[in-house]
């Protein structure tokens, strides 16, 4: 399963959580893409602009697709990879279940602000909304959502084990 959504969703807790819980692998994309460049996601947006960084987060993405084994795992997308189209459409195979994780945008941005690692595309609180409701439609092509709104890691990770069983939230 593949989590997605904007920067503060959870995506990188709740997917270290649930494979833990349920003894799956956990892939986090922005690690592989650290670990293939050398460099951080802070350094590849410094040195190779956004355009460099979608350029590694693409190809992270798609090496680590061809190289999926029928073991069971998390993904954890970060905020922009699923809004590419091409990114979602290698998503779109059989076997891949998208989850959106959402949340009202004035909390994303607080949980970003209370986290203080620094993510390049967090600049004003005005900038974020607006990319927020820019990405909004392509986040909700994910076949399940979740709301994460005012809940804490250990219970959007039970929703979305639910969501594995059932296909729905809940
Ligand atoms: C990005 C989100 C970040 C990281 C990069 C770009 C984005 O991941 O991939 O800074 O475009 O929203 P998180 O969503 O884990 O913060």
């Amino acid at each position: 399963m593949v989590l997605v959504g904007f920067m503060g969703a959870g995506k990188t807790s709740v997917g270290r959580t649930l494979a833990r819980q349920l003894g799956w692998v956990f892939d986090d994309l922005d690690d592989l893409i650290e670990r293939s460049e050398g460099r951080t996601v802070e350094e590849i947006f410094q040195q190779s602009g956004e355009a460099g960084f979608r350029a590694a987060e693409r190809k992270a993405l798609q090496e680590l697709i061809a190289g999926l084994s029928s073991a069971p795992r998390v993904i954890g997308l970060g905020g922009g990879a699923f809004v590419q189209p091409d990114n979602a459409a290698l998503l779109g195979g059989p076997g891949l279940k998208v989850v959106f994780l959402d949340a009202p945008v004035e909390e994303l941005w607080r949980r970003c602000e209370l986290d203080r690692r620094e993510r390049p595309l967090q600049r004003s609180e005005a900038q974020f909304r607006g990319l927020y409701e820019e990405r909004k439609p392509a986040y909700l092509k994910a076949a399940i959502r979740i709301d994460t709104a005012g809940k804490d890691i250990e219970t959007v990770t039970a929703e979305v084990a639910c969501s594995l069983d059932s296909g729905h939230p809940g």
